[in-house]
């Protein structure tokens, strides 16, 4: 059989599961979402965001690029967070990477990946932002991984640089922003960054009180 009429197989056996727990599953499920979650991850196949956090459908919003980053330009992402925090009111957003990012250690390399190059860019920044302290983390798996330690701290900041995210911290004192790393050697989620409603925004990025009304 063509391996994609598995999924198709898999998605009837879901189905019959999820009804034979609870006869109003997708009743329930198609009335409304109010997920609390805003997840930013990278599209890696590997750290399915319900999967590694326990979650089911309608819990967490969710949005992957390549390597999970937050850029400026991006309409996709700034749409979908946007979108979470305004009309979904979302109370955390988390960015997660993963060690051994392919986009990151792409992103360190001198290869041309075509209009990927654009886009890892942002990750060549933030090695350029941190190099030093990015040299002195080891071998060149180390300094990756620090490399996604970094870049995910990065995202965080940049998030807190939108009007959207900066009116909601002023007004509604939400949400939390994480800053986490998933392993995959031993599957677990490494909580490194947080950034509260109050945590101070760099002068030139934030934008008077007024203006956000
Ligand atoms: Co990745």
């Amino acid at each position: 059989m063509e391996s994609y009429k598995n999924l198709l197989l898999a998605n009837k056996a879901w189905v019959q599961e999820k009804i034979k727990l609870d006869r109003d599953y997708f009743t329930e499920l198609a009335r409304d979402q109010k997920p609390e979650f805003l997840w930013i991850g990278c599209s890696d196949s590997r750290v399915p965001a319900e999967e590694v956090t326990g979650t089911e459908p309608g819990e967490i919003f969710v949005h992957r690029n390549v390597a999970n980053l937050v850029v400026h330009a991006d309409l996709n992402m700034q749409s979908v967070l946007h979108y979470a925090i305004d009309v979904l009111k979302v109370k955390h957003v988390i960015v997660c990477g993963h060690y051994g990012c392919g986009g990151v250690r792409a992103a360190m390399t001198n290869q041309r990946f075509g209009i990927l190059d654009q886009w890892l860019r942002n990750i060549k920044d933030v090695y350029h932002d941190h190099r030093d302290e990015i040299m002195a983390a080891g071998d060149l798996e180390a300094q990756t991984n620090r490399l996604v330690e970094l870049s995910v701290f990065q995202q965080l900041h940049n998030i807190t640089k939108t009007t959207s995210l900066q009116r909601s911290w002023n007004f509604d004192k939400r949400p939390t922003l994480h800053g986490w790393v998933f392993g995959m050697n031993d599957g677990l989620l490494k909580n490194l960054y947080r950034l509260d409603p109050d945590s101070p925004i760099e002068d030139i990025y934030r934008y008077d009180k007024d203006a956000l009304r």
